[in-house]
């Protein structure tokens, strides 16, 4: 009959030197000395399984210790912080190229700093969001035809309220939650001053223009005495400072449920200035609409219990991706989801 202490002994010998010291856990001698439990005086059965449970306890410990040295020699064999070398294609380091951070993220980034510099606040939004405060809370009434210009994707399943959910189809679904979480400012003569630049959702039909799945900034400022030029002069310096050029700005009037007066903003073209007439990105004529804005709307600020009597305020909501494709003359605007790594690689 194998005796226990022999078997352990030979068998750490085996794991201390072994490539694979895990095979002792399974090796035949150690499945004998379960095996012949059946066979052991019942009085000294008890005693017996102790003293081969411990031995395997002792036996996966310096398996563990062996496993861990090995993995010391191997790592030390390979130096992680030199480069690959494509040419002598060094074995034990993989092809990989850097990766970089995605274009728009990139954009967003250079966005938030900007605005950051200018005192802005920065607000994240959601990927869900709920009727209120997709329509409600911006002053579009119920069954109002304008929330239909909004193309916005809902869930079959409804809220507590009994109302589909909505993924956001602009990024002023933050209005409401800005102005509520920021009111305090201007109890204490500050204003509020917030971008949220984030991801929206429309259920468009796609084409090198258009995409379900796009980055807006909004932005929100409220003060004493805020008016429709202080609105103006942010958008074009916040443009000047991104495009690192001078612009023209053209404001025509336009409608939003929730700001009055509202307007559409266009700046000239950063490409050709309006001076090319085969100019691809201005189609030649040297203006580019680019986002919406205006007063924000005294029922807007009414629901954030604001006195619109005592305060008014700004906003805007601009598509990031089309303010990204003018910047380096990105043609098709399906090239931001594509995965394509030629176009990546560019950036
Ligand atoms: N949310 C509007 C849109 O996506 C843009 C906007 C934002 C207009 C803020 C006015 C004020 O079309």
């Amino acid at each position: 009959m194998a005796d226990i202490d022999s078997v352990l002994n030979k068998l750490l010998d085996e794991a201390r030197s072994a490539d694979e010291p895990a095979a002792v856990l399974k090796s035949p001698e150690l499945k004998a000395l379960y095996k012949q439990i059946g066979s052991i005086d019942p009085t000294e059965r008890a005693d017996y399984g102790r003293r081969l449970n411990d031995a395997k306890t002792e036996l996966e410990r310096v398996v563990a210790e062996r496993l861990a040295e090995m993995t010391d020699e191997s790592v030390a064999t390979i130096d992680i912080t030199a480069p690959f070398d494509k040419n002598s294609g060094r074995p034990d380091l993989l092809p990989t190229d850097q990766g970089s951070i995605h274009p728009l993220m990139q954009e967003v980034e250079k966005v938030s700093d900007i605005f950051g510099r200018m005192g802005f606040q920065i607000e994240q939004s959601r990927e869900l969001d709920d009727q209120f405060h997709m329509f409600e809370s911006l002053n579009f009434p119920k069954d109002h035809p304008a929330r239909d210009d909004y193309d916005t994707f809902m869930t079959k399943e409804a809220d507590a309220n009994g109302e589909a959910l909505i993924a956001p189809a602009h990024t002023s679904t933050m209005q409401y939650r800005t102005l509520k979480k920021y009111k305090h400012k201007l109890e204490n003569g500050e204003p509020i001053a917030a971008i949220v630049p984030d991801r929206v959702f429309r259920n468009e039909d796609v084409d090198a223009r258009h995409e379900h799945t796009f980055y807006q900034v909004e932005g929100i400022y409220v003060s004493r005495g805020v008016n429709a030029g202080m609105l103006i002069a942010t958008l074009q310096k916040f443009l000047e400072e991104y495009y690192g050029k001078k612009l023209e700005v053209r404001v025509n009037p336009f409608y939003f449920p929730f700001t009055e007066p509202s307007f559409e903003f266009a700046l000239s073209c950063p490409f050709c200035g309006g001076q090319n007439t085969d100019c691809k990105v201005c189609s030649g004529e040297g203006w580019i609409e680019l986002l919406g804005c205006g007063m924000i709307h005294p029922n807007v600020l009414k629901h954030a219990d604001i006195d619109p009597n005592e305060y008014t305020g700004f906003a805007f909501g601009c598509g990031i991706d089309r303010l990204v494709m003018m910047k380096y003359g990105i043609e098709d605007v399906r090239h931001f989801h594509s995965g394509k790594l030629d176009f990546l690689k560019q950036f």
